[in-house]
C-alpha cells in the first residue's frame, strides 16, 4: 500500500509513519515543509521516500498510485490564534489544493484528516457528541471545521473517500513545547520527567482536558484507514476520536505515581490569561459512542500514558 502523510515531520507524522514502516508491504512518501527524516528506530526505511515541499504552493506528492492519504500539516491552536493569515494559508487553503489535486489526480482514495476537538465552542451540552452543531471560539477550531466541510461534500460527490477524526489533546507528546494552547497538557510530565521546569497556564487543578495517549491515538489513525465507506453516511465523515477526561490534579498524581513525588517540584502554576481564554473554550465531556461502535479504542488510564512516555524515552536512548 502506498501512503502519503503530510506534516510528516511533525509528532504524529513520525509517530505513524514508524509504525507503517514495520510492514514491509507499506510504501510511503512523507512530506513536510521542514527538514524531515525517517522516524529513528524504523524498520524497512528504504520503503520511506521524504519530500520536503511547501504543500501551500507544490502538491505534487499527489500521485495516481497512492492508496491513501493522511493529512497531518498544520499551524497549532495558540499559532493559528496569534498569526490569522499563517494558519489560514497552512490549516485551510494548503487543506483545500491537497484535496483539489487528490480530487483530479488520485480520486476515490481514502483520505484521513486530522481535525480537532477544537471545532467545538460555548455554550456546551452536558455531554457532546457528534450530533452537536460545532461553533468553534478560535481560528484554528474554525479552519478545522471548514476542511471538514468540504471533506463530506468531496466524499459525497466520491471525489475522495474522507474521515476527519477529530482528535483530543494528545498527552504525553514527545520532543518540545509546541504553539498549541495545550502544550502544557504534555509538559506537565515531560518536562519534570527530564529534570526540566513545566509552567502550567491555569491555577485551577479541577481544571479538565480531554486527552488520548500517542499509542492509542496510533491505533486508531491505523484503524480509520481500514474503516467501511460506508460505515457513516456519505456526508457526515466527522468522528470524535475516543479521549479520557483527566484535570490537572490528575496529572500530577500520575507523575507522582510513576516518576516520583520529587518530579512535582518542577511544575510551576502561573495564571496565563491570554492562553486561559483559548484553554477555557475548548470541550472536555464527550460520549464516544459512534467511535466505539465503529472500533475505535479509548485509552484505559492517564498512568499508562506516562508510563508510555517513559518507555519511549528509553527506545530514543537505544532505538535499534
Ligand atoms: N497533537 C495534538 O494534540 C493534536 C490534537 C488535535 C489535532 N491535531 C492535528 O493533528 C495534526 C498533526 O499534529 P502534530 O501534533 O503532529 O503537529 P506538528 O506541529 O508536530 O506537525 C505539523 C507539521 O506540519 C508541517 N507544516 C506546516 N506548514 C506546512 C506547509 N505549508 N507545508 C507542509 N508542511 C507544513 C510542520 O512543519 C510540522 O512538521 C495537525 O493538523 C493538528 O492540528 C493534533
Amino acid at each position: 500500500m502506498k501512503i502519503l502523510i503530510t506534516g510528516a515531520g511533525g509528532f504524529i507524522g513520525q509517530f505513524l509513519a514508524r509504525e507503517f514502516l514495520k510492514d514491509p508491504s507499506n510504501q510511503l512518501v512523507l512530506t513536510d515543509i521542514v527538514n524531515l527524516a525517517v522516524p529513528k528506530g524504523s524498520l524497512n526505511p528504504q520503503n520511506a521516500k521524504l519530500v520536503k515541499a511547501d504543500l501551500s504552493q507544490d502538491q505534487s506528492v499527489i500521485t495516481k498510485d497512492l492508496s491513501a492519504v493522511y493529512l497531518f500539516h498544520g499551524i497549532m491552536s495558540s499559532g493559528s490564534e496569534s498569526n490569522f493569515d499563517l494558519g489560514l494559508r497552512v490549516n485551510l487553503f494548503t487543506t483545500l489544493r491537497i484535496l483539489e489535486a487528490i480530487r483530479q489526480v488520485a480520486p476515490g482514495i481514502r483520505v484521513i484528516y486530522a481535525s480537532s476537538e477544537a471545532v467545538y465552542g460555548r455554550p456546551y451540552p452536558e455531554i457532546i457528541t457528534e450530533d452537536i452543531i460545532p461553533t468553534p471560539e478560535g481560528s484554528y477550531g474554525a479552519q478545522k471545521l471548514m476542511c471538514e466541510v468540504l471533506i463530506n461534500d468531496m466524499t459525497r460527490k466520491g471525489f475522495i473517500d474522507g474521515l476527519s477524526l477529530r482528535l483530543p489533546t494528545i498527552s504525553v507528546r514527545p520532543g518540545s513545547p509546541t504553539a498549541a494552547a495545550t502544550s502544557f497538557v504534555s509538559g506537565i510530565i515531560r518536562e519534570p520527567v527530564q529534570g526540566k521546569e513545566c509552567v502550567v497556564p491555569i491555577k485551577d487543578r479541577s481544571f479538565p482536558s480531554w486527552v488520548c495517549s500517542p499509542k492509542t491515538l496510533i491505533v486508531n489513525l491505523i484503524h480509520a484507514l481500514a474503516l467501511p465507506s460506508d460505515a457513516l453516511p456519505s456526508h457526515k465523515r466527522a468522528i470524535n476520536a475516543p479521549g479520557l477526561l483527566v484535570t490537572i490534579q490528575d496529572m500530577m498524581d500520575a507523575l507522582a505515581k510513576v516518576c516520583g513525588e520529587d518530579k512535582l517540584l518542577h511544575i510551576k502554576e502561573v495564571e496565563d490569561p491570554e492562553l486561559g481564554k483559548i484553554l477555557h473554550s475548548f470541550a472536555w465531556k464527550f460520549n464516544n459512542k459512534l467511535a466505539l461502535s465503529l472500533g475505535f479504542r479509548p485509552d484505559t488510564s492517564f498512568e499508562n500514558a506516562v508510563r508510555d512516555y517513559v518507555e519511549f524515552l528509553e527506545f530514543e536512548k537505544n532505538p535499534s
